[in-house]
């Protein structure tokens, strides 16, 4: 029924990760493999098509409302899948969650203020942060038996009272690390501590392999619902990226009415297509998404042992997403060299560590939400072009 195996085309469908590789990497389409920018290259529940045929036979594509079964769907995957009653009324929807985050950014600090993120992270965190004339503020993340742990200590040694926000990215992205409680309630703490309001990015909360088990920072430290801001979407977990639909979720109703007067400034309306196919997802993708992690696993695994046979190299265990983060460090070599390897004789584009901040520079991260044959094929590429180091 699911058959994530089938290779499906997408050069030439304005697929950013197919049809910008070249440009951005030099690495054509016809013999290069696409591992960067973080979507599947799988069809979503077939309920999502169903939906998007249905209005396809209708016709009419006009302005979008109202959002009431698209909040209650947003509602009974929060409730079903992690234990968390929200209000439908707690949902802002916006235009994807980067957008999401500017509005934040934009709601809640003035030019210049500090924003702390733990790197290497997700780019558009900073670019957002920058881009909105406020200053990142890196604190990095410490590796520690294979995975990714916050020092709290460097950081509060750090600040200088001129931080008013923290964006966390749970679980992370890079790396997977999927954070614990004592860990949530640690950050949490710190930031009550230090009056900073906390944007929790859990995008990739469904994507979560176990035995590791995400919690949302709304459940784990409920003291701090007057600060904390909670990013979701159905467009990692279901591959609807282009949708370009997410949703803020507030529980607070003064914290909820600054992150409303921002996206009204915005001028921000739903995306009619985004949020059907959110809604289509979140009531029926459960049977589809239990398959997707068994096959994401299966990737993982496979892509793990390949890359970890290669003297100084070493992927992350990753506790979730489907992104492996790739340490060369243990070769020796100078980052150009090994790009070279991996786009010029391997011919794959995969995301430079750097773009992540501080502490990613000898990493690339390589996507593995692909068919399993493209994750093999990838391994057989990285072997041959560091076969000299065997
Ligand atoms: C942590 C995180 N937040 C947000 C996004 C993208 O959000 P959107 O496409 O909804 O703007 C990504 C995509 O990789 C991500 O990893």
């Amino acid at each position: 029924m699911i058959d994530f195996d089938e290779k499906i085309d997408r050069r030439n469908t304005h697929s950013v990760k197919w049809d910008v590789m070249e440009a951005v990497y030099g690495v054509p389409a016809e013999d290069g493999l696409a591992m960067w920018v973080a979507d599947m290259d799988f069809r979503p529940p077939q309920a999502v098509n169903d939906t998007l045929q249905a209005m396809i036979d209708h016709g009419v594509h006009g302005y979008y409302a109202p959002d009431t079964s698209y909040k209650n769907a947003v509602c009974g995957w929060m409730a079903r899948r992690h234990g968390w009653q929200i209000e439908p009324e707690w949902i802002l929807t916006t235009h994807g969650l980067v957008a999401a985050v500017a509005l934040a950014v934009q709601a809640y600090t003035e030019a210049d203020d500090g924003v702390i993120l733990f790197t290497p992270v997700y780019h558009a965190f900073a670019s957002m942060v920058r881009k909105n004339n406020r200053r990142v503020v890196e604190a990095e993340l410490v590796v520690e038996d294979g995975r990714y742990i916050m020092d709290m200590e460097a950081l509060e040694a750090s600040l200088d009272g001129t931080e008013k926000m923290l964006i966390l990215c749970s679980p992370h992205n890079p790396g997977g690390r999927v954070w614990q409680l004592e860990e949530l309630r640690a950050l949490a703490l710190f930031c009550q501590k230090h009056d900073l309001i906390l944007l929790s990015d859990e995008i990739h909360h469904d994507l979560v392999f176990a035995p590791h088990k995400h919690i949302m920072m709304a459940l784990a430290a409920p003291e701090i619902a007057d600060r904390l801001v909670t990013l979701v979407a159905a467009s990692k977990t279901f591959n609807l990226a282009g949708g370009m639909t997410g949703a803020a979720v507030i529980a607070d109703e003064a914290l909820r009415a600054r992150f409303e007067a921002a996206r009204q400034a915005a001028g921000a309306s739903p995306n009619r297509f985004g949020m059907m196919m959110t809604e289509a997802a979140y009531n029926h993708g459960d049977e589809w998404l239990e398959a997707l992690l068994a096959y994401l696993e299966e990737n993982r695994r496979i892509f793990d042992a390949g890359v970890n046979a290669i003297p100084g190299v070493r992927s992350m265990d990753l506790q979730s997403t489907y992104l492996a983060w790739v340490d060369f460090s243990g070769t020796g070599m100078e980052v150009d060299d090994i790009i070279a390897r991996v786009q010029g004789k391997a011919r794959i584009a995969a995301n430079y560590g750097e773009s992540f901040g501080t502490g990613g520079e000898k990493y690339l991260r390589f996507n593995l939400g692909c068919p399993r044959a493209m994750v093999e094929d990838a391994v057989e590429r990285l072997q041959l072009a560091f076969a000299d180091l065997q």
